[in-house]
């Protein structure tokens, strides 16, 4: 009797993945993992190297985390965990991030970031219109009642400044050319991975720097314009066990 109560949740789990999930990022991305598992779907070749998370940074060196606990949204523990390395490595003095959802990764920047840093973040509000057409689920994203609540009244909202407004309207030129580290996890449509890359390369332009793209092999628009303009960002590489893509260089 458990038995059959056990397999007939299993089979409208199934079912919900396979209808409602599609709707979910979480549960598309179930989707996708089990498609490839059973060679469905093929992997698109990719042209990035992998490094693990261990050779990048200092291993050794401590990192702060402020904020474990992951929402649907943001990255993993994993991911955070190499953002706080690349930044504790290469100690930048002015980052930017193109998409700032609940706030917990801004915190996590501006707290592993150098004395007198300051972390820059934007997000879209609600109800303005967009250049370019979003994705339909990442909707869920965007419609929410306040963004970067979880860095709001903490002791690092001091070094970070929120902006809001359309990543491919809004004005970047008071920064190009400035920031050390760039963090891109904004729309997920094809337009605007395109046009936050491009805001990503002048914001660094002309200076060493890190430039991190979020959701490389899990939403297919991202992964084909990573492909699309991996020849501009010689030497990036993807981190095994995320969906990270990170480019450490000078912009031209
Ligand atoms: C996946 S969430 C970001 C997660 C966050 N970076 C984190 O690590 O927790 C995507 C964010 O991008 C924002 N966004 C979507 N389209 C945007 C646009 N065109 N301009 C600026 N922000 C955008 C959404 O409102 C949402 O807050």
């Amino acid at each position: 009797m458990s038995f059959l109560k056990a397999w007939f949740q299993a089979a409208a789990a199934a079912l919900t993945l396979l209808t409602v999930g599609t709707f979910s990022p979480r549960l598309r991305s179930y989707l996708r993992r089990f498609a490839t598992e059973v060679g469905i779907r093929k992997e698109p070749a990719s042209p990035f190297q992998t490094r693990t998370p261990d050779s990048i940074g200092d291993p050794s060196a401590p990192v702060a985390i402020p904020d474990l606990e992951a929402r649907e949204g943001n990255v993993s523990l994993l991911e955070l965990t190499v953002l706080a390395r690349l930044v504790r490595a290469r100690h930048p003095m002015l980052l930017w991030e193109i998409g700032t959802f609940d706030g917990r990764t801004t915190r996590t920047l501006a707290a592993n970031a150098p004395e007198g840093a300051q972390v820059h973040t934007l997000d879209l509000p609600p109800t303005q219109a967009t250049r370019h057409q979003l994705t339909g689920p990442e909707r869920t994203f965007v419609e929410k009642s306040t963004s970067g609540a979880r860095f709001h009244g903490t002791p690092e909202q001091s070094r970070i400044t929120q902006h809001f407004g359309d990543s491919a309207s809004f004005d970047f030129g008071p920064w190009e050319g400035q920031a050390g580290f760039v963090f891109v996890d904004g729309s997920h449509a094809a337009a605007y991975v395109r046009t936050d890359t491009a805001r990503a390369h002048h914001l660094t332009e002309g200076r060493p720097a890190v430039i991190v793209w979020h959701d490389y092999g899990e939403w297919p628009d991202v992964t084909a314009v990573l492909h699309e303009v991996a020849h501009l960002f010689p030497g990036a590489y993807r981190v095994a066990g995320t969906t990270l893509v990170v480019w450490e260089g000078q912009a031209p």
